[in-house]
């Protein structure tokens, strides 16, 4: 693949075919010569790629690759991450998507860089912000576009002590979500998509159909699940085989949280889980389908089949077992400042037909008003309101926090375990009560991560000071 940046030109890219074997993310080459830094070009631009054989996608892609490669870094690193946009015409940003990078790092709408420009982008990681990240665009108004035709990639920052048994291996599921038309053009987004959210008619993993992992029997892998798709709710499942959590957004649980079947993401979210494979047959990763609130009629199938594992009859070297305790995450203390954030959706006939509006606190995004200041250092409660018919996954920029409770219908239930998170769904008639704390200064967006709804003004700015 190119990575010469020069020229806007399509490249071509082999045909994806359904089944073939799970390939490992291209990942984005280290060019610095010293320990501790990562330096490195993303570029931006159109590609070609086949998803069936003689047609070709036209789509957009970080240095001709999608998902875009993946960065893995140690935390502590220097990263200097040198970006070109050759999208014609349209500006983009890139946003290091749970990353605690300072404000005018974090790509966020204020800082475009334009079509045919270039920027730096430079931070460091500090001790403790190991985690399963991402990065994706974050223009004003086109997030959502760029995001479905390619513009994604994982981002894993490693811890410099792994407790989990590097025998696990490591293995990054990035999942994107795609609408393909007969003619291979991805479509544009449709009234409904606006609404409910684009949903297409696969999920890809690591850019493929329908892949296949195959692995001796009793073997344990440890995956890191990334929701990158623009609108989705996955509900993953390995069928029988049971899955224990061991890690969020934002790096490793306290324990690992054993015999899980299913594995809720929201659009953003991210989990790490370690599944022992333990007897020869063949096993699938579905998603199940639950409804989040669809509006409308024609509301699709959620369900897909997304990997297969075929567990040989060889037997896999034994490997050490779990840990009992992964880490330790800090407590937050009690919160300083109490403050309350509605979501709400609104209907109205105006002059073009059905209006929709997607509000928080009762506005629209403006990028010139600031919606709420906060103190840096400061621990605070964050209270997410769903007063709206659908449900609404809430993430927060520059930081990492935790749910500590979630009320529905006048219940209210703790948190069973520390997390750290930096996107949380906020089901349809819920309350999510959040711990946050900002660490460093400057405007921080706060949205709905379903990205039409993103687009459309559900996003907020929180002025750190
Ligand atoms: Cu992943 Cu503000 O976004
Ligand atoms: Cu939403």
């Amino acid at each position: 693949s190119g990575e010469d940046g020069k020229t806007a030109a399509p490249e071509a890219l082999p045909t994806l075919p359904e089944g073939a074997p799970l390939r490992d993310l291209p990942r984005l080459a280290n060019r610095a010569d010293e320990p501790g830094r990562f330096e490195a070009e993303l570029t931006a631009k159109p590609a070609i790629v086949r998803f069936a054989e003689g047609i070709d996608t036209p789509i957009l892609a970080y240095n001709g690759e999608a998902p875009g490669p993946l960065i893995e870094v140690t935390e502590g690193d220097k990263v200097a991450i040198r970006f070109a946009n050759r999208l014609f015409r349209w500006e983009t940003t890139i946003h290091w998507h749970g990353m605690p990078v300072p404000a005018d790092q974090d790509g966020n709408p204020m800082d475009p860089v334009l079509s045919g420009g270039e920027r730096l982008y430079a931070f460091e990681l500090p001790e403790g912000s190991a985690g399963s990240y991402w990065y994706h665009p974050h223009p004003h108004g086109r997030t959502a576009e760029q995001v479905y035709l390619g513009l994604a990639g994982a981002f894993i920052v490693k811890p410099r002590q792994d407790p989990i048994p590097a025998a696990y291996g490591d293995t990054p599921l990035f999942f994107t979500d795609l609408r393909l038309a007969a003619d291979g053009l991805i479509p544009a987004n449709t009234m409904a998509d606006l609404m409910n959210g684009r949903v297409g008619d696969h999920v890809l993993v690591n850019g493929q159909k329908k892949p296949t992992l195959t692995l001796p029997a009793g073997s344990r892998r440890r995956f890191r699940l990334f929701n990158a798709s623009n609108a989705r709710f996955l509900h993953l499942t390995f069928g029988e085989a049971a899955m224990t959590l061991i890690g969020s957004d934002g790096g490793l649980l306290e324990a690992p949280v054993t015999g899980r079947r299913t594995i809720d993401l929201a659009p953003g979210e991210r989990a790490e889980i370690v599944v022992a494979f333990d007897r020869p047959g063949r096993l699938v990763l579905r998603t199940e389908d639950v409804d989040h609130g669809w509006m409308g009629p024609g509301r699709p199938d959620m369900a897909a089949e997304l990997m297969t594992v075929e567990v040989t009859a060889d037997k896999a070297e034994p490997a050490p077992a779990l840990p009992a305790r992964l880490r330790s995450i800090a407590d937050l203390g009690s919160p300083a400042v109490r403050r309350r954030f509605e979501f709400t959706e609104t209907m109205s006939m105006g002059e073009g037909g059905m209006k929709m509006a997607f509000l928080i606190n009762g506005t629209s995004f403006d990028m010139n008003r600031v919606d709420v200041v906060t103190k840096a250092g400061q621990t605070e409660l964050w209270e997410v309101v769903n007063r709206a018919d659908m449900d609404h996954p809430f993430h927060l920029h520059g930081t990492q926090f935790q749910v500590a409770e979630t009320e529905r219908d006048g219940r209210v239930s703790k948190a069973p375990y520390r997390a750290w998170k930096d996107t949380v769904n906020v089901a349809r008639g819920e309350t999510v009560r959040l711990l946050v704390r900002q660490d460093l200064p400057g405007p921080r967006m706060y949205h709905c991560h379903i990205l039409e709804h993103e687009q459309l003004g559900m996003m907020g700015v929180a002025e750190v000071q």
